[in-house]
């Protein structure tokens, strides 16, 4: 790599000029004289009115290019244009057979490495409705693998000139463009069958800039390009002994999808998300120009990317955001079970499970003052001919810039409150990581992939305040119903981003309201296939029972919403739920800048004028789409 550090430093200068600076990669760029008339990769002119069709040209369509025009576009990139195949291609029949290739895929179609590594396919596969299953055995595979249901050609970008040339050509093609950076997204708003993708995972750049002062921010930051992930921020951290917040996800990115949509950390209640943490960031916009956003320089779009979802009005090439000392963690882990446990794990009856669970819930206010968070998990597994129904709570507090002992005396009022309804537990020893960097740091990790679905809301800080409120005891029966008669794994992350933690420039960004109320994340998991083996008709009867309880935890918490990047693509008003007050402003400024809906996204802004045709019935993104 190479050094920022010297060139900022010796500057000193105001934000504007130190933020500006780009990384090599981002001062490769296209010009009017690298477009010489060509209209394929002109660039649009703004304001603009949209170009009236109806739909986004399909593969097979007649005015989709000519083999001749994509191969024109691959020399203007350099040659690095590639055709959209999935690996599981290998496992049939046709030009792609490879049967070693297939037991490969085979062997890793779980693994998240393999699938941020590739260029085209997503994490999940019902998105674009199960378009090329990975057989199950060396057997004549049972389903086909439908290429036009994935993206038909990927830009793999490693300049900006690259993802400027793919944004004009989408748009001068009225072709369906795309965004994969690790493909992790839940809901498929990184896809879409038919579409030109833009692969932005080969950006891996990094520098710490010792020092930025602003007149509102002083202190350092980074700057990071779009592909660095979790785990490579840890790494980052311990070389250069900073702390940023990061997703718990080892490979998710930190400024694709996560940061555009909120980017939740452990972190989250001390510092607030990490669209709150962006000093600047630099990002190619529908038009295809490579422009600056700053507090002081398309404020609109700094508002607008910050939290205003991913996807949906510009690539983001890199951003800079604010970095801070390290700062230790601790956490405190309480377990309990209705079947046969452990001393970690104690067994206990129904009754005290569900009191437990009370008690636990009872301390998430005094958890999150102290700017720790809770996560937990409620898992039953259903009876058998011999033996009951059963529920399984696995519950960790983890708390910042505590010592151990201070850490271990903030337990001792909840492990009393526990014992007062009939556990028998000890206050266990907090396990403790002198910095957030030790206790993140996973050298090369990977981590599951699934196909399910699962659907999210946010609790509000009022049902929480006191426990024996109406609200928080609606909260609780929502919850108990939803595992105990719904028979689903439960799962939340418990912080509060509120505005004052967000500070500068955080409370003035894009990040859902209902974030900044909230003091619980909690998330609903349907373990149904959504697989290939499964009809339209099953999903759609399969969701409807698990919207049916989810309409249980959202009726126990009226006027709020939901999480977008851990939520259901098929969250009812998702406009209202995902974005709050800030959707009309949001929509406005997505309608002036990207008047031909060059970015489209599931849920995303003004998403909801398009259609995937096809669909049939629950929402996927493998055929063409088209206004509504
Ligand atoms: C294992 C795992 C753990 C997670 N943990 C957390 C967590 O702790 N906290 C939390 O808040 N969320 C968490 N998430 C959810 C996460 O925020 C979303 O999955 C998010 O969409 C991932 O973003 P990505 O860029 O890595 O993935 P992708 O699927 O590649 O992209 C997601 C979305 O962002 C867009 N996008 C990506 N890069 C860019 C870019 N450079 N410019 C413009 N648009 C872009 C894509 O088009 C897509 O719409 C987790 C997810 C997983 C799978
Ligand atoms: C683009 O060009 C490169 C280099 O010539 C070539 O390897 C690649 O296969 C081309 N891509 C497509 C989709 O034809
Ligand atoms: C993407 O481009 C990089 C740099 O040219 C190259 O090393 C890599 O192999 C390419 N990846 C794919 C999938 O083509
Ligand atoms: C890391 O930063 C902390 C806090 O600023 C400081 O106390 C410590 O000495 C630093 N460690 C190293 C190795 O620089
Ligand atoms: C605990 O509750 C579940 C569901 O409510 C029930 O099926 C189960 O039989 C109960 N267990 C015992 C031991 O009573
Ligand atoms: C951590 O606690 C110390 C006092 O114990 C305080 O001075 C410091 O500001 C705290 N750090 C943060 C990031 O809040
Ligand atoms: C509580 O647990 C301890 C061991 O952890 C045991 O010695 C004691 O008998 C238990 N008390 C009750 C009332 O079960
Ligand atoms: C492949 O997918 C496309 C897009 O969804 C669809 O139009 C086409 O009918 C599918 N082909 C087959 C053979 O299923």
């Amino acid at each position: 790599m190479f050094s920022l550090v010297q060139t900022v430093a010796v500057l000193s200068l105001a934000s504007r000029f130190a933020f500006a600076i780009n990384f090599p990669f981002e001062s490769i760029q296209l010009t009017e004289a690298d477009v010489a008339g060509n209209p394929d990769i002109a660039f649009g002119k703004l304001p603009a009115s949209g170009n009236g069709k109806k739909c986004k040209t399909f593969p097979g369509d007649d005015n989709w290019p000519s083999a001749e025009r994509w191969s024109a576009f691959n020399s203007s990139l350099g040659g690095a244009l590639v055709r959209g195949i999935p690996p599981a291609a290998a496992c049939y029949q046709g030009p792609y057979y490879d049967e070693a290739r297939c037991a490969v895929v085979r062997a890793r179609q779980g693994s998240s490495r393999f699938a941020s590594d590739d260029p085209t396919i997503p994490f999940g596969q019902w998105q674009l409705d199960n378009p090329c299953p990975v057989p199950a055995d060396s057997a004549a595979p049972v389903y086909t693998c439908n290429f036009t249901s994935l993206p038909q050609y990927v830009v793999n970008a490693t300049t900006a000139k690259h993802i400027q040339l793919a944004v004009n050509f989408a748009r001068n093609n009225n072709i369906r463009l795309t965004i994969k950076n690790t493909g992790h997204d839940f809901l498929g708003r990184n896809t879409g069958g038919g579409a030109l993708q833009v692969w932005v995972h080969p950006l891996k750049y990094f520098e710490t800039i010792p020092s930025v002062q602003d007149g509102h921010y002083s202190g350092r930051a980074a700057k990071i390009g779009a592909g660095i992930m979790t785990y490579e921020l840890f790494n980052e951290m311990a070389k250069s002994n900073f702390t940023v917040g990061v997703a718990g996800g080892a490979t998710v990115s930190a400024i694709g999808g996560w940061m555009q949509g909120g980017g939740f950390s452990i972190l989250t209640s001390r510092f607030g998300l990490m669209a709150d943490q962006v000093l600047s960031v630099e990002i190619v916009t529908a038009d295809g120009k490579f422009v600056h956003a700053a507090p002081d320089e398309n404020e609109d779009l700094f508002w607008a990317i910050r939290g205003g979802g991913p996807s949906n009005y510009g690539i983001v090439t890199s951003a800079v955001i604010k970095i801070r000392d390290p700062i230790s963690i601790s956490s405190t882990t309480l377990n309990w079970q209705t079947s046969p446990g452990t001393s970690a794990s104690p067994q206990v009856s129904n009754e005290t499970f569900w009191k437990g669970v009370n008690a636990y819930f009872s301390h998430l206010v005094r958890i999150t003052d102290a700017k720790g968070i809770g996560w937990n998990y409620i898992r039953t597994v259903p009876p058998t001919a011999t033996t009951p129904r059963t529920f399984t709570f696995i519950g960790q507090i983890t708390l910042n810039n505590f010592s151990a002992a201070d850490a271990k005396a903030f337990a001792a009022p909840l492990i009393a409150d526990l014992n007062k309804v009939g556990f028998n537990l000890s206050n266990p020893e907090p396990s403790w990581f002198p910095t957030y960097a030790q206790q993140g740091f996973r050298p090369n990790p990977d981590e599951g992939v699934s196909n399910g679905r699962f659907g999210s809301r946010l609790f509000p800080r009022k049902n929480f305040i006191d426990p024996t409120s109406k609200e928080f005891l609606a909260a609780m029966t929502a919850i108990r119903s939803f595992v105990e008669d719904g028979g689903y794994m439960w799962h939340s992350v418990d912080y509060t981003p509120t505005l004052e933690t967000a500070g500068y420039p955080g409370r003035t960004n894009a990040v859902n309201p209902h974030l900044r109320n909230a003091i619980m994340h909690s998330t609903g998991f349907d373990f149904a296939s959504y697989g290939p083996e499964t009809t339209a008709a099953e999903k759609i009867a399969s969701h409807a029972r698990l919207n049916e309880y989810l309409n249980k935890l959202r009726a126990a918490t009226p006027g709020s919403g939901a999480y977008m990047n851990e939520a259901d693509p098929d969250e009812p008003n998702f406009q209202e739920s995902f974005y709050g007050s800030n959707y009309e402003k949001l929509a406005r400024f997505k309608k002036k800048t990207d008047p031909w809906h060059v970015f489209h996204a599931v849920t995303a802004v003004g998403s909801d004028e398009w259609e995937v045709e096809g669909t049939q019935g629950l929402t996927t993104q493998q055929g063409r789409l088209c206004r509504v």
